[in-house]
C-alpha cells in the first residue's frame, strides 16, 4: 500500500482495504496477548478535534502509546486555529512538529486542504460526509462475525450522512449488497451517490437506495444505524426527530433480517429513537467489539501511513 493520507475511503482500493484489516487483525492479537508492536516508537500525532469525541480520541491516543509514540489532543477551542488561523499555516506548522495529524471537523474540503499543504499523513476522524475509520471498524468485525463479505447484504437504517456515505463505499468495495433506508430528503448527497454508483459496476455487490426501514431490512446479515441528529445539526432536532420517526431498529424490524443478523452502532446511541434499548442490548456483543476495533483499525491505518514517513 502507498498512501500518504486517509481522507476518503473510496481513495483506497479493495486490495489496500483488505490490506489494513489484516494488520489490524494482526494488531489486534498482538495486543490482547501483550506482544509489544512498538512500530512507531518516537513518532507523534497531533489529533485536532472540532467537534465531541469519546472514541475517536481515545483509541487514537491509546493506539499510538501502545505503538510506541505520543498522541497531543488538539481541541480547535485551545489552539489558533479556533481563533482564526488559516488550516493551510496550521497544516504546515504542525507538520514540523508531528508526524501524523487526524482531524475531526466539520467540511471535508476542510481535510483535504489539510492534507494539501501537510507534509505528513492526514488521517480523517470524522466530517459532515465521511467517517473512514468508523467504517473500516465495522468490516473489521462483519468479518470477525461472518468470517467473509460476498454474498452478505448489510442494511443502513437512518440519515444519508458521515456514516451511510463511508458504508456505501466500504461495503461495495468489498462485495458486499448495501441497503440505505433514509426518509424523503434525507438521502445521501447526489454527488456521493454517482461516485459510489461507480464503484457499484466494478463490485459483486448491489447498492439499494430506498425509503422503506422493512425494504431495507427484508434478508440483512447487518443492520447498522446512527444517530437521526448528527454533531453540527442541533438546530434541527425537532424536524429530524419528527422526520425519521420509524426508522428504528426495532423487534419487528429485526424479524425481517435472516438468521444470526448483527447489529452494528458505530456510537453514541439514542436509545428510543434509531434503536431501542432491548435490541442494543441484544446485540451489545458485537457493538462493544466494533468499538474496541476503532483501536485496532487505526493502528493499522496508523502503521500503514506513518511507519515509513
Ligand atoms: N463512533 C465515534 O466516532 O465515536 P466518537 O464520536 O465518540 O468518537
Ligand atoms: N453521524 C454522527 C456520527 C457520530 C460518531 C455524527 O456525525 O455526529
Amino acid at each position: 500500500m502507498n498512501k500518504k493520507h486517509l481522507l476518503k475511503l473510496n481513495d483506497y482500493s479493495k486490495q489496500e482495504i483488505i490490506e489494513i484489516l489484516e494488520l489490524a487483525e494482526q494488531l489486534k492479537y498482538e495486543t490482547r496477548h501483550g506482544i509489544p508492536h512498538d512500530r512507531l516508537r518516537g513518532k507523534t500525532l497531533g489529533m485536532i478535534f472540532q467537534k465531541s469525541s469519546t472514541r475517536t480520541r481515545v483509541s487514537f491516543e491509546v493506539g499510538m502509546y501502545q505503538l510506541g509514540g505520543h498522541a497531543l489532543f488538539l481541541s480547535s477551542k485551545d489552539i489558533q486555529m479556533g481563533r482564526g488561523e488559516p488550516i493551510k499555516d496550521t497544516a504546515r506548522v504542525l507538520s514540523r512538529y508531528v508526524d501524523g495529524i487526524m482531524i475531526r471537523t466539520y467540511s471535508q474540503k476542510e481535510v483535504e486542504e489539510l492534507a494539501y499543504y501537510s507534509s505528513v499523513p492526514v488521517i480523517n476522524g470524522l466530517t459532515d460526509d465521511e467517517h473512514p475509520c468508523q467504517v473500516l471498524a465495522d468490516l473489521l468485525t462483519i468479518k470477525e462475525f461472518k468470517r467473509k463479505f460476498e454474498g452478505l447484504k448489510v442494511a443502513f437504517i437512518g440519515d444519508g450522512n458521515n456514516m451511510a456515505n463511508s458504508l456505501m463505499v466500504g461495503c461495495l468495495k468489498l462485495g458486499m449488497n448495501i441497503a440505505i433506508a433514509t426518509p424523503e430528503g434525507f438521502e445521501p448527497q447526489a454527488h456521493i451517490i454517482d461516485e459510489v454508483k461507480e464503484i457499484e459496476k466494478e463490485s459483486k455487490g448491489k447498492l439499494y437506495l430506498v425509503n422503506s426501514p422493512k425494504e431495507a431490512a427484508t434478508g440483512a446479515d447487518v443492520l447498522i444505524t446512527d444517530v437521526w441528529v448528527s454533531m453540527g445539526q442541533e438546530e434541527e432536532v425537532k424536524k429530524r426527530k419528527a422526520a425519521f420517526e420509524g426508522f428504528q431498529i426495532n423487534r419487528e424490524l429485526m424479524n425481517l433480517t435472516n438468521k444470526d443478523s448483527l447489529v452494528l452502532h458505530c456510537l453514541p446511541a439514542h436509545r428510543g429513537e434509531e434503536i431501542t434499548e432491548e435490541i442494543l442490548e441484544e446485540h451489545e456483543k458485537e457493538i462493544f467489539e466494533e468499538a474496541e476495533n476503532r483501536l485496532h483499525v487505526q493502528k493499522a491505518v496508523m502503521v500503514k501511513l506513518m511507519a515509513k514517513s
